[in-house]
């Protein structure tokens, strides 16, 4: 194999924000619902894992073909080159998702596929007897959109929003992925000041220290494709040192991370020492009223809480006011706050310069952008 195509799947609304980091590592892409999908070296695998910051996971696209019948599902991922991913002793679960198709039941779907490949494999490797299937592990899937299957290999593991530096948590901690999106979609830049006022255990500053370095996301973790024989180890060294020589351990970084809560502000700086970035950022126990900004052009950026549970509308409210107020004296700040409150500009006493929807898990909400009148010189 010289070629794969890989889709990088995307939370909805994120996919041209992944689609913008697969072209930086210089792959051409084409972008769908919830994917990005692109043709790339064998080598783009570990690449895309360490560097991808908004990306759910990476896929191999292994077929894709019709199917209206089992037999028409057992055949076509039968007659799939299997041989050429999965190892003797390879671990191959399957799991499925249809929708709109004829072949609707998706453990039955399931079993066929993992028969189908069974099959093949026992062959191709001359194995008469139950697979062994005790080595590495290739998670697949079956997914049928309107009557067409496509099969794909997991080449992550865990998901790519797992860092591997969250040793602790809040009550509402946004994913790592949401939390460099929200960074990535402001033009802030490592020389300008950024804060959090509403940093609970910190992944908005930590992400952005971590972009203002050019730190690979994945450095501090594993993929599931390590142990695939035919990515070479070769292709994950080269990955790993493109990552050392592209970090940028000496660029200064004016990050803040702040919260009301004294409890989250030890969990993010523990956080942030786990993700190797221990002295790079501030980290300060205070209400959001109490913010005090001493410098210009700066970006704030912020998931405040939402108000949804019942009672808490009005505390909320009040939050948004307070921030509105201090910001209001800082017209060279640019403010970016992600809510589902429906009132927020009303009570900021704004009205955004951009929105953006946005889905936080599963809560809809909106990213309210405020561009801030830069002042020369500063
Ligand atoms: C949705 S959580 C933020 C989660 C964070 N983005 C993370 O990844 O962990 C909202 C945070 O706002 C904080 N908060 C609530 N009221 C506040 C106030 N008046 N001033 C500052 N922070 C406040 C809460 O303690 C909570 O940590």
């Amino acid at each position: 194999m010289q070629n794969v195509t890989l889709i990088a799947t995307a939370a909805m609304g994120l996919e041209s924000v992944v689609a913008n980091e697969v072209k930086q590592l210089g792959y051409d892409v084409t972008v769908e619902n919830g994917k990005v999908i692109f043709e790339a070296p064998i080598s783009a695998i570990p690449r895309c894992n360490l560097w991808l910051r908004t990306a759910d996971r990476v896929r191999v696209l292994v077929g894709k073909f019709k199917a209206t019948t089992f037999d028409e599902l057992f055949e076509s991922t039968k007659a799939l080159p299997w041989e050429d991913y999965i190892s003797e002793d390879g671990m191959f679960p399957v799991t499925g998702k249809s929708l709109n198709s004829k072949l609707y039941s998706v453990p039955d779907c399931q079993a066929i596929v993992k028969k189908a490949i069974v099959d093949r494999l026992k062959l191709k490797y001359g194995i008469a007897t139950k697979m062994p299937e005790t080595g590495a592990t290739y998670k697949l899937e079956i997914a049928l959109l309107k009557d067409v299957a496509t099969l794909t290999m997991d080449t992550s593991g865990a998901g790519l929003h797992k860092r591997g530096y969250r040793v602790g948590q809040g009550e509402a901690p946004l994913k790592e992925t949401m939390a460099a999106a929200l960074v990535m979609l402001t033009n802030w830049k490592p020389d300008y000041p950024l804060i959090d006022p509403f940093c609970g255990s910190g992944t908005i500053a930590i992400e952005a220290a971590l972009i203002g370095q050019n730190i690979a996301p994945g450095f501090n973790r594993e993929f599931a494709s390590q142990d695939w024989k035919w990515i070479r180890n070769k292709y994950w060294e080269e990955a790993a040192e493109e990552v050392e020589d592209k970090a940028n351990y000496d660029q200064k970084l004016d990050i803040i991370g702040s919260d009301i809560d004294y409890n989250l502000i030890k969990i993010a700086n523990d956080n942030a020492i786990e993700a190797g970035l221990g002295d790079l950022i501030s980290w300060k126990q205070m209400q959001v009223r109490d913010l005090f900004i001493r410098n210009e052009n700066g970006y704030l950026i912020g998931n405040p809480p939402y108000g949804q549970r019942l009672g808490d509308e009005d505390a909320v409210a009040e939050i948004y006011r307070e921030l509105g107020n201090v910001m209001r004296s800082h017209p060279s700040w640019s403010v970016y706050i992600l809510t589902a409150f429906e009132n927020f500009e009303k009570q900021f006493g704004k009205k955004a310069t951009k929105k953006r929807k946005l889905f936080n898990g599963f809560i809809r909400t909106d990213y309210y952008q405020y561009f801030g009148t830069k002042i020369k010189g500063e």
